[in-house]
């Protein structure tokens, strides 16, 4: 490379100057980290060092600047504040979800962080992944944390300015989205921040910061990861609060609870399909509650009870509401159903082949979970399915040759 300050490729901005527009979210998944890219390699390299040598010019040493001429949107000195591989997963993210991105080593632990740095007295907050009530739990014991009850008015009546109205949309297991629009009302009129956790509902199934959202936060193990086979947590800060990025970077140093390398790696290379798979998944998904929830076939309704998704909530049927509004591109490639009893939720995923009986969600592979083995809260009944990229088809005809081997073992048992 010529020894000028910059790699050959452009930045984000320059790239939406020379084309006169926003380029398209898959365009952004493989590009947006380009001027980053000092290699002629295509693909990225995998960088392990957790140190980075300093300039041997001793005029350029600056307190905690480590800036490299070659290199410059590629400078670093300790993992534990930044490291290559993450460094240009959040580029890319940024571009993606529409605010400067950080990354964490989990979901739970961006949750964490998001907690930590807003430092609330009170979180409202509803049902959802049961794990972000065990991180409050734990903020409780060391500095007597409220929980309130977003679903409850009279527990809403305590926030207070500075508290945390925080939102899962669409909720985990279930896949119901709840209105951003009503939280950020409530959240100003209180002076409240308002956070959201948007695992369930990727780009470009939802943009929260359209909805005033204060900071986004994702299980970047799901969708983002995209193959289970990486742990990771994301927070999107707000576009006009570029100090509060700045505040969780200098935190994350201290907690410590960065995102490996390897995973930074596997992560660039998942984003670069999240449009196709996301797209791909929410459909399918759509296909399969549809053909749930409207049972010609005898044997759906006899296996079935309900089948639970944002899309047979009632205010999808109306495109001027506000879940239209919400999620214009899909509801989402997570949704639940209850089987009859309890006994037959627990054995019907041993009778699938294509679906793997496993938790988590988010990856090329369907996956089915009997729920209560991992969430304490949940009817019994209930069935979580997470939908790969298989072909739907597929997929319905598994689960169909399943509720048949279930009512064939179930009627040799009586
Ligand atoms: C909605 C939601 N938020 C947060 C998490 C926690 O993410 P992680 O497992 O990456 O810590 C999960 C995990 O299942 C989740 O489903």
């Amino acid at each position: 490379m010529a020894s000028t300050d910059k790699p050959d490729s452009t930045g984000p901005d320059e790239l939406t100057a020379a084309f006169g527009k926003q380029l398209s979210l898959s365009s952004r998944s493989v590009h947006a980290d380009d001027y980053i890219n000092n290699h002629q390699a295509v693909a990225p390299p995998m960088h392990v060092s957790t140190t980075f040598r300093y300039s041997r010019n001793p005029d350029d040493l600056k307190q905690w600047e480590n800036h490299n001429p070659l290199a410059p949107y590629d400078s670093h000195i300790y993992s534990r504040d930044s490291a290559p591989n993450t460094t240009r997963f959040e580029a890319i993210l940024t571009s993606l979800l529409n605010g400067p991105c950080l990354t964490y080593s989990s979901g739970l632990s961006a949750f964490h962080a998001m907690m930590v740095y807003l430092n609330p007295k009170r979180v409202a907050i509803g049902g959802g992944y049961h794990g972000c009530h065990g991180v409050l739990a734990i903020l409780t014991k060391l500095n007597g944390l409220v929980k309130l009850d977003l679903e409850d008015p009279s527990s809403l009546s305590q926030l207070q300015k500075g508290d945390v109205i925080h939102v899962e949309t669409p909720l985990n297991p279930t896949g119901e989205a709840r209105n951003l629009q009503y939280y950020r009302e409530l959240a100003s009129e209180k002076g409240c921040y308002l956070t959201v956790d948007a695992t369930f509902a990727p780009p470009p199934l939802l943009d929260p910061f359209k909805f005033g959202v204060d900071m986004i936060m994702h299980s970047g193990t799901k969708y983002f990861g995209g193959h289970s086979d990486m742990l990771a947590g994301v927070l999107a800060v707000r576009p006009d609060k570029p100090d509060w990025v700045e505040g969780l970077k200098l935190e994350r140093l201290h907690l410590g609870s960065v995102m490996g390398s390897l995973e930074g790696w596997l992560g660039v290379r998942s984003l670069r399909t999240l449009e196709l798979r996301v797209t791909r998944q929410a459909d399918s998904a759509q296909k399969l509650v549809d053909w749930l929830s409207s049972p010609e076939n005898e044997l759906v309704k006899e296996s079935v009870e309900q089948v639970l998704h944002a899309s047979l909530q009632p205010e999808a049927k109306d495109e001027n509401s506000w879940l239209r509004k919400q999620m214009p591109n899909g509801f989402g490639p997570v949704f639940s159903f209850m089987m009859k009893s309890e006994d037959m939720a627990k054995r019907l995923p041993s009778k699938l082949h294509l679906f793997h009986h496993a938790t988590s969600l988010g990856g090329v592979e369907s996956l089915i979970e009997w729920r209560a083995i991992t969430d304490r809260s949940v009817d019994k009944r209930l069935l979580r399915v997470s939908v790969g990229v298989e072909a739907w088809e597929d997929l319905r005809d598994d689960l169909l040759k399943g509720f048949q081997a279930l009512k064939d073992e179930l009627k040799k048992k009586q």
